[in-house]
This record gives C-alpha cells, sequence and structure tokens, in this order.
C-alpha cells in the first residue's frame, strides 16, 4: 500500500503541528477548568489563555481592541451571529455567488423570513469578483456587503481591499468570511476596511475542529441573537451588551482555544509569507503537473497569482466522485469531491451537471514528493480507458 497523502486541508488542515496537538494535551489536562467563573488559581490560568488568544488573534488580523474578538464554534456559527445580528426587515444585501453556503444559505432564511433583499455578483472567467460590479448594485436600502476572501472551490483571493474601501465611503458595512484565507494569507482589518472578519479555526489557523470567532470593528454592533450565561452579572435579566460578552454564550471550547493558540504560535514562528510561499510553490507544480495529462480540465486562472493553495479539476468523461474514490482506494490519496457546499461556483462552471469537481487542497505540511505522486496517480486514472 502507498503511504497516505493528505491532499484535503481545504476541508481542514491535517495534520496540525506537533505543538498543537501537545499544548491542548497538556493545558487541558492542568487547566482544563471553566474559565472566568471563578477566582482559583486554576480558573484564572484557563481565562489567561482565552485573554490571551484574544489578543493575539486581534494582532493577526491587526485590530485595536481585544474585547471585540469574540469566540465562537467555527465560520459558519460566526458568519450566523453576523448576518442575524446586522440585518433586519428591508434591509438589502450584496453577495457573491464564490460564496460557501454558510454565507448563502443564512441569507436565504433571512430572504424568506426577514424579507431582505439579496443581490449575489457573479465572478470573471478568472475567478474574480469586479469590485465595480459589488458597487452597482449599491441602494439606499443596502445594509452590508458579505464576501469570501478566498474561494475553496477555484482558490482565488478576492479583492478585499477595494471592495471594503468602497463600503467604507458608501456608509455600507463590510463582512467577510475569511475561513480559507486566514492563516493563508494577510488580513487587515484597517488597512482592508473591514467591519468583521468571520474565521474558523480548523483550516489553516492550524487548531482544532470546534473554535472559530469574529472580529467586529469599534463602532459597529451586532445585535444579540441569543442568550445565556456570561459568567459575570448572573442578576442582569439580558444579555450583556458589551463585548466580548454581548456575542459569547456558555461555556467557551477552552481545549479548541488553547489548540488555536498553539497553531497560531506556530504560524508565528514560521511567518504567513514563509507558509503560503511553501504553498504556492506546491499548488504551481501540482497546476503544472495537472496540465499536462491530456483528459484534465483544470478551474483555476493560468498565472496562480492571488491565489491559495486550492485546485480543482475534472477528468473528462468521468465522475468526481469516481476519481476521488480511485484516488482514495487505488493510491491512499485524500482529497474532496462533490460541490464543496459551494454550489453557486460549480453552476457557473458548469460543473454542477457532473457533480462537481475533485479538490486538491495544499496546507503546510505537503511536500513535493506528496505533488509527485498526486500527479503520477492523475496521469494513472486519466490512462483508463474512457467509459
Ligand atoms: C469559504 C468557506 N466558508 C465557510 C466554511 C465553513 O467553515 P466551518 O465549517 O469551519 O464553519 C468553509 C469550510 O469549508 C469554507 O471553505
Amino acid at each position: 500500500m502507498n503511504p497516505f497523502i493528505f491532499l484535503d486541508n481545504g476541508a481542514t488542515s491535517y495534520p496540525k503541528p506537533e505543538e498543537v496537538y501537545s499544548f491542548m494535551d497538556k493545558f487541558y489536562r492542568k487547566a482544563g477548568v471553566n474559565p472566568g467563573r471563578s477566582g482559583y488559581d486554576l480558573c484564572l490560568e484557563a481565562g489567561e489563555i482565552v485573554e490571551k488568544t484574544r489578543k493575539q488573534l486581534t494582532l493577526f488580523f491587526n485590530g485595536t481592541v481585544p474585547d471585540r474578538l469574540c469566540f465562537g464554534y467555527n465560520s459558519t456559527d460566526a458568519l450566523n451571529l453576523a448576518l442575524w445580528g446586522l440585518l433586519g426587515e428591508g434591509d438589502h444585501a450584496v453577495s457573491t455567488t464564490i460564496e460557501h453556503n454558510s454565507v448563502l444559505r443564512p441569507l436565504y432564511h433571512l430572504a424568506r423570513d426577514r424579507k431582505v433583499e439579496v443581490d449575489l455578483v457573479p465572478f470573471d472567467g478568472r475567478g474574480f469578483v469586479d469590485p465595480e460590479d459589488i458597487e452597482k448594485k449599491f441602494k439606499p436600502n443596502t445594509r452590508l456587503v458579505v464576501v469570501n476572501h478566498a474561494s475553496n472551490v477555484i482558490g482565488t483571493v478576492q479583492p478585499i481591499r477595494d471592495i471594503g474601501r468602497r463600503c467604507r465611503n458608501r456608509g455600507i458595512l463590510f463582512v467577510i468570511d475569511a475561513s480559507q484565507s486566514a492563516g493563508k494569507v494577510p488580513i487587515d482589518l484597517a488597512a482592508d476596511f473591514l467591519d468583521v472578519v468571520c474565521f474558523t479555526g480548523h483550516k489553516s489557523l492550524l487548531g482544532p475542529m470546534g473554535i472559530g470567532g469574529l472580529y467586529v470593528r469599534e463602532g459597529v454592533d451586532i445585535r444579540q441573537t441569543r442568550a445565556g450565561g456570561t459568567g459575570v452579572r448572573s442578576a442582569q435579566k439580558l444579555h450583556l451588551e458589551e463585548y466580548p460578552y454581548r456575542l459569547e454564550y456558555g461555556t467557551p471550547n477552552l481545549s479548541g482555544i488553547a489548540g488555536l493558540h498553539a497553531g497560531l504560535e506556530w504560524i508565528e514562528a514560521q511567518g504567513l509569507s514563509t507558509i503560503h510561499h511553501h504553498e504556492m510553490a506546491l499548488t504551481k507544480k501540482l497546476v503544472a503537473g495537472l496540465k499536462e495529462i491530456p483528459r484534465v480540465i483544470l478551474y483555476c486562472q493560468d498565472d496562480l497569482t492571488n491565489h491559495i493553495s486550492v485546485v480543482c479539476f475534472n477528468l473528462e468523461g468521468m465522475e468526481a466522485a469516481d476519481v476521488g474514490t480511485m484516488l482514495d482506494v487505488d493510491h491512499n490519496i485524500a482529497c474532496r469531491t462533490g460541490l464543496h457546499c459551494a454550489p453557486l461556483v460549480h453552476e457557473q462552471l458548469g460543473t454542477d451537471r457532473i457533480h462537481g469537481a475533485v479538490r486538491f487542497g495544499i496546507g503546510p505540511f505537503n511536500t513535493e514528493d506528496h505533488i509527485r505522486a498526486a500527479v503520477a496517480a492523475v496521469r494513472e486514472i486519466a490512462a483508463t480507458p474512457k467509459r
């Protein structure tokens, strides 16, 4: 059997740095108590890791007020908090066809339940959304724009600074889904004119699953859509208005926060650009190798600028799912096939009719050998006769 090769880092990063596993284990054994609820030493230690990670993430996104960094479970959770908390009856929202269902579905529900008007702007032939097309949709009742920073299907990184500037000029809120970009490309709340950044901890931030959150810029307030325990001011009837309590509910995912802390430390030690450079060098080799294979249809732009290490392709005449099964069963290579929770991307590519595409997601621990093996495997699969 060939050695196992993980090329499904678009779904979640695997493995994590050793430091993440060991710190989570060590920390949770030692101080796995409910943080911020009491004054004994372990409780303070648990609270400290929460506050430290809050600060780390605030700096990571170039935010200014750590309390505005609120922890949740993942970016789906954060996006729901942001969209349900910002959009109301009669509001208009602009988004794109490059979105994940974690944006599309809340918007569809808001359209149904709160009569929110939604416009979705398509991406161009290279996979980019034109900021001018977004601006053309602005109306007097446009409340916010929400954009997937980096596509989980075609890998393009959207021009968020340009979009953000146009939103800020018109007093429209700008929310990004940083699920795929955080930990791969820089995100700068100030320079990118961002109002809300929604992130997930288990992808390129290299933390475990079940931890994520959002940073909310000062001056922007998200209405609460949940309420519950905060550990402080328990006699108060309504949920606290101040951040981070405002958007945090119940006991946090302490071991997740500890793992995310260790993941961030690892990223900081390596350097974001070093990681990105490594991943993109491998992505270029992968794309170059796949291009040589006659039946391969690639869904990425040629020069891979403004791109993350996600590549989708199909083999002419074959179902993506069959290619994925052959990669798994015959070559021990993990990938992701199907619509990748982004149905409109596949609709626009025309791949919805053939049940999606095959996706390779490259992470910091992939090597040139992995890429060579993946290209060789696809070449072998492509050599099987068409049915
Ligand atoms: C672009 C994008 N947005 C949102 C999500 C949802 O992330 P999570 O499942 O961690 O909430 C994903 C995960 O695949 C994604 O790729």
